[in-house]
């Protein structure tokens, strides 16, 4: 019998098998508290098969696509649940993409893509198990994926 830390939720979406300590990261990606007021609940450190993961739950909102591939970036083993009259009617694993478009900024200031032009941050994705990617224009790799979330 597994020990539950949350409770069950009716609806929205649970975020499992984040890498442990991530779960803040998560959070700020879905914009909660700022621009959310759905209730939240939030387990970390949470013993599972393959050692320590954290839980995010949220009530009453099914997540988007392009937040769940920001959540890949800093959490590439999470299961998106959503939830429906307590039911898991759907789950997936996140998946990295090759390409990461719009989403990350270059921590290169001289970066062509952090001039005033039209062109969105390009990043290849180099390694889809521990994330690391490069800059596509000026090969700069960033260190902390996280705080480069745009
Ligand atoms: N969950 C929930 N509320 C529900 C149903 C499920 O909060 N009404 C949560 C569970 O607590 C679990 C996650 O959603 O954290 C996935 O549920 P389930 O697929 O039943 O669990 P597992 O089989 O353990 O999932 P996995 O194989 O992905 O580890």
């Amino acid at each position: 019998m597994k020990e539950l830390k949350i409770p069950l939720i009716k609806n929205g979406t649970v975020i499992d098998h984040i890498t442990a300590g991530n779960a803040v990261k998560v959070l700020h990606i879905l914009g909660i508290p700022k621009t959310s007021s759905s209730i939240v609940s939030v387990a970390m450190n949470v013993k599972s098969r393959l050692g320590k993961k954290d839980i995010v739950k949220v009530e009453n909102r099914e997540i988007d696509p392009n937040e769940i591939n920001k959540i890949a970036l800093i959490a590439p083993k999470a299961t998106i649940n959503i939830i429906r009259e307590y039911e898991v009617a759907k789950k997936y694993r996140v998946r990295l993409p090759d390409e990461i478009i719009g989403i990350v900024r270059c921590s290169n200031p001289t970066c062509v893509s952090n001039a005033n032009e039209p062109v969105k941050s390009r990043f290849i994705v180099t390694n889809k198990d521990t994330p690391q990617i490069k800059c596509y224009f000026c090969e700069r790799e960033p260190e902390d994926i996280a705080d480069r979330i745009i």
